[in-house]
């Protein structure tokens, strides 16, 4: 695994190793390769209107600029909106326009794209992607349900997050569900004995725990997402060998996983602790199959009162 700073030099970024990167990520994608990806996943901020107030800056190429970028290029900056709640919405959208071009470049011709929101943005961001991949090209909503935290009272608790799935070719993309860990059936007793041992595909809505707080897979990072709901994209929608991509990377998840699963990664985040995070949860892992107290977290989730309907 290489590691790279947002000032190292790059000419082009050739995929020879897997490599962590810490920059901007609209500063070095760029220098990735045409379809140079079997999947690419992101989990972007949520624009969760916690920290209201926000600038938007243009940049641009200017040697004698008051930022350094990517190999150690200056750019100049230009303030174009300081926002309210409503344009702190539109910034969002335009924060993550061209990010999402990028990601439509570097998907392979039989790539998939796995794009996790919460309920604020996502309807806003499915509009944005049709756009951008073409409304044909949606495959899936998966609907990631845990059970954590306070309830409200005054309304229905939000217990979910969205992951919107798109592909590059609606007539040729890789799919192979045949791997991915099983769920059991809600009613065992209405299947034969051998089809509730070997429990049933996954549908689109995911009930997973968060990652546990004491658990091995915990890095501390915040928004770290669990390993199992990252595993099922990689396991449908990847072979051995593949190319994943998380260019908003956090503490490295699809790292691990792709690791774990003998696909290469390329993971990039702006953060230095998250590289941090990442070097100490990455380097020098050495490729595994899942055992089974892995998949048997994941069968756990599956809430009693989803089986107590049936
Ligand atoms: C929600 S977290 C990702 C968590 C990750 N999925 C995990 O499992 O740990 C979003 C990440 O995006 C990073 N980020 C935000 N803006 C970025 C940018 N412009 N370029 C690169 N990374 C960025 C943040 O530093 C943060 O680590």
């Amino acid at each position: 695994m290489r590691f790279l700073e947002g000032t190292d030099s790059p000419n082009r970024l050739h995929l020879d190793d897997d490599l962590v990167i810490q920059a901007d990520n609209a500063e070095v994608l760029p220098f990735l390769d045409n379809g140079a990806f079997d999947l690419v996943y992101i989990d972007p901020p949520f624009n969760t209107g916690k920290v209201q107030a926000r600038k938007t800056l243009e940049t641009m190429p200017d040697a004698a600029g008051d930022r350094t970028g990517f190999g150690g290029r200056r750019y100049k900056t230009r303030l174009l909106a300081e926002s309210s709640y409503r344009d702190s919405f539109d910034d969002y959208l335009g924060f993550l326009a061209p990010r999402l071009e990028e990601a439509h470049r570097l998907l392979a011709p039989t790539g998939t794209f796995y794009f996790h929101i919460d309920y604020r943005e996502a309807h806003y961001c499915k509009l944005l992607l049709d756009e951008i991949f073409g409304r044909d090209c949606f495959l899936n909503e998966i609907i990631w349900a845990y059970d954590y935290g306070a309830r409200s009272k005054s309304r229905w608790p939000a217990k979910h997050d969205t992951i919107l799935v798109y592909v590059k070719d609606p007539t040729g993309y890789y799919y192979d569900a045949q791997t991915v860990d099983r769920e059991p059936y809600m009613a065992p007793g209405l299947v034969t004995p051998e089809k509730a041992a070997k429990g049933k595909l996954p549908t689109d809505v995911w009930w997973h725990t968060i990652v546990p707080t004491n658990g091995r897979e915990k890095t501390g990072y915040p928004t770290q997402k669990p390993e199992g709901i990252i595993r099922r994209m990689v396991h449908a929608s990847t072979k051995p060998g593949d190319w994943c991509l998380d260019f908003f990377a956090g503490s490295g998840t699809i790292g691990a996983v792709a690791a774990s699963l003998d696909r290469h990664y390329v993971l990039i985040d702006s953060n230095p602790e998250a590289i941090e995070v990442i070097r100490a949860r990455l380097d020098g892992q050495e490729s595994h199959t899942p055992d089974l107290e892995e998949t048997a977290v994941e069968a756990e989730s599956v809430p009693e009162f989803a089986t107590s309907l049936f």
